[in-house]
């Protein structure tokens, strides 16, 4: 009955997608729909992905319906072969260097001084994962702001009220009125930022307090000092993106700060702003910043610090 019902739901579904694609040219009011409502879709077509693999794992199906993909894949590319042999090798080179304690390398604080662990700690643990999860949710919803905001910072005069304003303004401007969910995608967005510098801040907090910057986590906590930044400069070039009133003044502060880097200051305002005026250049360079130069640089060293968690294992609290 339940199979049924979702087949039902899976061809309905289906056929308003096909429907509204051919005969989007002559249904003003369809093509009006599938504008608006093909990324909605497609987001909840990826919920609905999320939400029936839960499923199958909470029923226990989950390995019948993976197991025969992975062997279909591995009949092919003999993976499963590379997954042993990486295991192996991750495995023997752990307990070559630490034979006695499992997997944590070297000794915790909590076992090697013999103290107890403070639980109430405990909850502060998550706030590296947390500031993970913020940059995943970051990630996904300014994907679906990317779809419609435009990188054009040139000032023209606005026919209807004649002030100036922007391509990348008006593009805003549509986000919040015309596309569908695009102010809430929006504010999630907004938030989440605020949320990641938050918690980031308060993760480097919780490693100092527990000393746990000290030997031999030296080097991811230098690598975190540039996870901070990078935290940062994604909140700074992310605001001046609207290329509002607030956008532009927060521009004319940074500008005036690069060009007050002593001897520097012309070279430094050309590589940050793409001049030494605010043109619409500095939109471009800092769309280009927050969309590909920071995520790629910040996404890989995240993904390095927490290998070198999992390699050296957490410093309890002491
Ligand atoms: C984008 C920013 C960051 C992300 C996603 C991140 C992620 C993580 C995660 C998931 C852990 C595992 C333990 C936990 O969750 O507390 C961790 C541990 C750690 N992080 Fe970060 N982190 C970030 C920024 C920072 C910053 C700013 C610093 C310090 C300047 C830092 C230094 C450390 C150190 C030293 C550890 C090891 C702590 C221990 O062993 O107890 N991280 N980080």
């Amino acid at each position: 009955m339940k199979k049924n019902i979702l087949y039902l739901i899976t061809v309905i579904f289906i056929g308003i997608f096909i429907s509204g694609n051919a005969s989007a040219a002559d249904a003003p009011l369809l093509e009006d729909l599938m504008e608006k409502g093909t990324f909605p879709m497609i987001f909840i077509s990826i919920l609905g992905g999320i939400i029936g693999l839960i499923y199958l794992y909470l029923t226990g199906l989950l390995p019948r319906v993976l197991l025969p993909i992975w062997i279909w894949i591995d009949e092919r590319f003999a993976l499963y072969r590379y997954v042993n042999a990486a295991k192996r090798e991750y495995y023997s080179v752990v307990f070559t260097l630490m034979p006695a304690s499992g997997r944590t390398m070297p000794r915790s604080h909590t076992e090697r001084y013999n103290v107890k662990a403070v639980w109430y700690w405990y909850p502060f643990y998550c706030l590296g994962g947390l500031s993970f999860l913020a940059f995943i949710v970051l990630t996904i919803t300014g994907i679906y702001l990317g779809f419609y905001y435009v990188p054009d910072g040139e000032f023209v005069v606005d026919e209807i009220t004649g002030k100036p304003t922007s391509g990348a303004y008006q593009s805003m401007e549509l986000i919040m009125t015309q596309v569908t969910f695009g102010y809430i995608i929006r504010a999630v967005h907004h938030w989440g930022a605020h949320f990641m510098v938050a918690s980031v801040f308060l993760h480097m907090m919780r490693v100092y307090f527990v000393g746990a910057y000290r030997n031999p986590r030296e080097l991811n906590w230098m690598l975190g000092s540039i996870l901070l930044l990078i935290t940062i400069m994604f909140g700074y070039t992310g605001y001046l993106l609207p290329w509002d009133e607030l956008g532009y003044a927060a521009g004319t502060i940074g500008l005036e700060m690069a060009m007050s880097v002593p001897a520097m200051g012309d070279i430094t305002a050309q590589l940050v702003f793409g001049g030494t005026v605010l043109s619409g250049d500095t939109v471009l360079r800092m769309y280009w910043l927050h969309v590909f130069v920071l995520p790629v640089i910040g996404f890989g060293l995240m993904i390095l610090h927490m290998a070198l968690v999992w390699i050296q294992g957490e410093a309890e609290p002491h």
